[in-house]
């Protein structure tokens, strides 16, 4: 049985990563059309910020590191108990750390896995019992990444290409309950993330812009925007799809 909620009548999305970047656009561009967001991220202060930013009225932050299961769990209990209800689930917890393949350490590759791949599982899984109820969506993150093979990356593509997989197979193991998964690759937007490679020199904001189709970074809204339309009914008879949200990156065979 659903327990009371002081916010029933607002479809409510779960979104990890969400204090920051991709994650906190959709928490906007959710609360933009109605709804309540529960934001599962690292730090409790970045995570009071970005309550203070969307209005206490609007989000919730819980404090979630996505390798470790009983946070995970406890984080949709609470869910469960205070909101009542769940639309939406939105993985977005991510970090980069490039480094040469043959130099990369068992520790820096397993624990990339364990973030992205992992940890949307834990997730996922965690968020299921709540979005059958509601016959709710699930959005993962994978990247351009999850395409191309990118040197100096091998964690960071295997993670994402293991998000594609996840995502295709929980589509047809849960479709029948009427929660379908999708996953959004997004091309380069300039948030924390990528911003720290530019500033480490490991990225070069020139060539993101001579190697994408559309010549620019992408704005956090606009692959906000992409993840909306997969976790709303507008995208009903999409399942286990990769939207690709990359100015034209991935398709780009342009070079003579
Ligand atoms: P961001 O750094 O702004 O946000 C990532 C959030 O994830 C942060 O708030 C961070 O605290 C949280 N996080 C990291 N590890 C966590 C953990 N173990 N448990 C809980 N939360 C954790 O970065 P951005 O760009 O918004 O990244 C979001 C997702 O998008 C990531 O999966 C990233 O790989 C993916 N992505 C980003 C692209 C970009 O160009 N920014 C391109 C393609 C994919």
């Amino acid at each position: 049985m659903i327990p009371p909620s002081d916010h029933p009548a607002r479809p409510v999305a779960a979104i990890t990563g969400g204090a920051s970047g991709i994650g906190l656009a959709f928490a906007r561009r959710w609360i933009q059309e109605g709804g309540r967001v529960v934001l599962l991220d690292f730090s409790p202060s970045t995570l009071a910020d970005a309550v203070a930013k969307l209005g206490p009225d609007n989000a919730r932050g819980l404090a979630v590191d996505v390798t470790q299961n009983d946070t995970v769990l406890a984080a949709y209990a609470s869910i469960d108990a205070t909101e009542g209800r769940l639309d939406t689930v939105l993985n977005a917890a991510g970090i980069a750390r490039p480094a040469p393949s043959a130099d990369v350490s068992d520790e820096d590759f397993t624990l990339m896995l364990d973030i992205h791949v992992t940890g949307t599982m834990r997730s996922c899984r965690a968020a299921y019992p709540l979005l059958k109820r509601t016959g709710g969506t699930i959005v993962n993150v994978a990247s351009v990444a999850a395409l191309t093979g990118m040197p100096g990356r091998a964690s960071y593509t295997t993670a994402k290409a293991g998000i594609a997989g996840l995502t295709r197979t929980l589509a047809v193991e849960w479709g029948r309950e009427g929660v379908r998964v999708n996953a959004v690759g997004p091309g380069y937007v300039r948030t924390a993330l990528i911003d720290t490679l530019i500033a480490e020199g490991k990225l070069r904001d020139t060539l993101i812009r001579e190697r994408t189709a559309l010549g620019r970074f992408a704005e956090a809204a606009e692959i906000a925007e992409a993840v909306h339309f997969l976790a709303s009914p507008a995208s009903s008879y999409v399942n286990g799809h990769l939207l690709m949200a990359d100015g034209g990156l991935t398709v780009d065979g342009n070079w003579y």
